[in-house]
């Protein structure tokens, strides 16, 4: 039996409406690339993944200008055209465009594009602490400040007890053939992990860390810019 491979999925067609970019969040600059690019060149570099896939829009015009000002991603990753309404259903089309090349026990670490700060040492801590797993999992952090729940005249309603919570991130990594029958069954789902605790699975929490926050606001930008300079 040939041993698992790891591949790559960037959903990576979404708009990012609350960043009030001029272009779609992904490809908002960041030290220098595209936010997209960052994702890409990490994966790309990385010893560990065999091929991306990186799934945007049907309109997209914006993949082509990083691909030609970037032609080491060349060979290394391809770039699918199908995006969905959702994310949940752009991850779903990336799967079922990428089948040729992958088996059902190959595993796939779905990868948010706006989650630039990943590092290879997060991806490879990640699949060392997943690949003898029956389930799969995700990197995720422990909640650190208290909780509360806020009605819609903010005020706090409840405070929520914290033991046990965690915030997901990015890379969830699952095998082919169980993530996608997954995604196939599930309702709207925000991550890969809660269609997998559909079908009743536990998933691995996996330290993550925090320059792999999700950049999802304009103050972000400079958060980011922060990490990503730091290994530059
Ligand atoms: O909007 P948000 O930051 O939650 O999106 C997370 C990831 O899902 C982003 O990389 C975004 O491009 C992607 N996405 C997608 N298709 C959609 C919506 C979001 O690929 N329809």
């Amino acid at each position: 039996m040939t041993p698992p491979r790891y591949f790559a999925l960037i959903p990576a067609a979404g708009i990012g409406a609350r960043m009030e970019a001029d272009c779609p969040k992904q490809y908002v600059p960041l030290a220098g690339k595209p936010m997209l690019r960052h994702v890409l060149d990490t994966f790309a570099a990385s010893q560990t993944i065999t091929h991306t896939f990186a799934v945007v829009g049907a309109e997209d015009g914006y993949i082509g200008g990083i691909l030609a000002a970037a032609p080491h991603l060349a060979g290394r990753m391809t770039v699918l055209h199908n995006g969905g309404a959702t994310r949940h259903q752009s991850v779903l089309n990336g799967l079922h465009a990428m089948r040729e090349q992958v088996d059902d026990g190959d595993w796939v670490l779905v990868h948010d594009a706006a989650r630039p700060g990943l590092t290879a040492a997060l991806i490879d801590k990640l699949v060392q602490s997943l690949c003898d797993d029956a389930v799969g999992g995700l990197l995720a952090m422990p909640i650190v400040d208290t909780l509360k729940r806020g009605g819609t005249d903010h005020r706090v309603q409840a405070t929520v007890p914290r033991d046990g919570l965690w915030a997901a991130q990015t890379p969830q990594m699952f095998r082919y053939g169980l993530l996608r029958r997954a995604l196939e069954h599930s309702a709207q789902v925000t991550d890969e992990a809660g269609a997998i605790e559909a079908l009743g699975l536990q998933p691995k929490l996996v330290e993550g860390s925090p320059r792999n926050f999700k950049v999802t606001l304009p103050h972000d930008v400079a958060l980011a810019e922060l990490y990503l300079k730091g290994i530059e």
